[in-house]
């Protein structure tokens, strides 16, 4: 595992595991000990488990304390407390006033935005017949959205934009710079905050943006504190934007390369149908999700999952690409099939920590692919799939760059 062959097609290698060792004790690359969980029903039950605590403070390796491991939350920011690093009774109280800002009425209502930034960026490479989709199309879609969804003014998205790539390596920036990157981007959004605050109207406008609706929130009296508040942005923007750019890569890739689902599909966008395009997408999520692997667990009782013993401040890591190939829950789970029905993927994952941006990553998703294979219907990659390098960071499956080329259009 973890060589550039796995970062590739790590399929094979979790189909022996879910096969031979469903709960397996591993050396990841930075040196920690975690238990990988590789089959649908122990990563369900693994993923709803209270037992199983979000909190980096319950892991108890010693290189944790050194910084070395990756583990979140040994970057001891304020807005590492975010709903990913909590548990109960912390987690219910932020995700309920989240919940209560970023509604799915207000991301339907946003659905006309995201399909003008969809074709505004289409229009930036129709004419050359050929582009980088995750670099001009992918990477900065997902950005724009969820900076204008947050209400972060135009002007400063391209400061987003760059912090973003450093973050994610699109960028290729110096060392040091993911954490340059990441104190700008709080200092930024605690300005913001507290700019919004004091400037808050006493009733909500239409379409008022989702930092003023967190300010705005409030349960039982009791408002987010700025700091809870940046966080939340943090996360948001964090949780939102990676994933996304890999739904839209991997989604493309697997289209490209499975010419009849891809004719299906084209056929029935042709038509005017959404069906297939809303079936498909969820497919594209189960057959190659952005979330390889889910975030960070750690035991802090003895629990046992799928037989295997599991001790107090272990690490867990549920591994969400395996258990959606799991035969023992999906037919033929390695064949792409866009209009599958039974299909309750973990892609977003399950119980409390459920994707809150499942809604709009869903919006993003379908306005992107369908409106790629409409405005440039011969769409075809442009290199040898054996050439496409895969990231292979530890957390998100996703491509560095998926060069296609097409008839030039106006
Ligand atoms: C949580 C997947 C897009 C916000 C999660 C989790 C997964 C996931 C698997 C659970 C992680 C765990 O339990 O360890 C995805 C995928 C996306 C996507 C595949 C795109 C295709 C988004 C978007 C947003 C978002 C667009 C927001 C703008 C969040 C938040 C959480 C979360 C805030 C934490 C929820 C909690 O802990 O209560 N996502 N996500 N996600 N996601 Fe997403």
């Amino acid at each position: 595992m973890f060589t550039w062959e796995f970062a590739t097609d790590p399929y094979p290698a979790y189909a022996w595991l879910r096969e031979h060792a469903p709960v397996h004790r591993t050396k990841l690359p930075s040196g920690v000990e975690a238990w990988l969980v590789t089959r649908y029903a122990d990563a369900k039950q693994a993923l709803a488990d209270q037992r199983l605590s979000k909190n980096p403070a319950h892991h108890d390796e010693p290189a944790h304390a050194k910084g070395k491991t990756g583990i979140p939350g040994e970057r001891k920011a304020e807005l590492m407390t975010h709903l990913l690093n909590i548990d109960p009774p912390d987690h219910t109280r932020l995700r309920r006033l989240v919940s209560k800002a970023f509604t799915p009425r207000r991301v339907a209502e946003f659905a006309s935005r995201v399909q003008e930034l969809t074709d505004d960026l289409i229009d930036r490479f129709a004419e050359k017949g050929e582009a980088d989709l995750i670099h001009e199309f992918a990477f900065p879609l997902p950005i724009y959205a969820i900076c204008d969804l947050l209400g972060v003014p135009r002007e400063d998205q391209d400061d987003f934009r760059d912090w973003a790539g450093m973050m994610i390596r699109h960028g290729g920036g110096p060392r040091g710079g993911v954490a340059r990157s990441v104190k700008k981007m709080r200092g930024y959004l605690a300005d913001l905050i507290h700019r919004k605050r004091e400037a808050l109207p006493a009733e909500p406008g239409p379409g008022e943006d989702l930092i003023s609706g967190l300010i705005r929130a409030s349960d039982h009296g009791e408002h987010l504190t700025e700091n809870e508040a940046a966080a939340m942005a943090f996360i948001l923007l964090f949780a939102g934007f990676e994933t996304t750019v890999n739904l839209i890569g991997n989604g493309t890739y697997a289209l490209l390369t499975h010419p009849e689902q891809r004719a299906r599909l084209q056929n029935s966008l042709a038509a005017g149908e959404t069906a297939l395009l809303e079936t498909g997408v969820e497919e594209l999520l189960r057959y190659d999700g952005p979330v390889e692997l889910a975030t960070w667990r750690f035991a802090t009782q003895p629990l046992t999952v799928g037989g295997q013993d599991i001790a107090p401040g272990d690490p867990v890591l549920v591994v969400l690409a395996a258990a959606d190939r799991d035969p023992a829950r999906f037919a033929d789970p390695d064949t792409l099939d866009l209009s599958r029905r039974d299909n309750q993927h973990l892609g977003y994952g399950h119980g409390i920590h459920y994707c809150l941006g499942a809604p709009l990553a869903r919006l993003e998703g379908q306005t992107a692919l369908a409106t790629l294979l409409t405005r440039l219907p011969d769409l075809r990659l442009a290199a040898d799939p054996a050439d496409l390098r895969w990231r292979g960071g530890l957390i998100m499956r996703g491509l560095r760059t998926l060069p296609v080329e097409f008839t030039p259009r106006q």
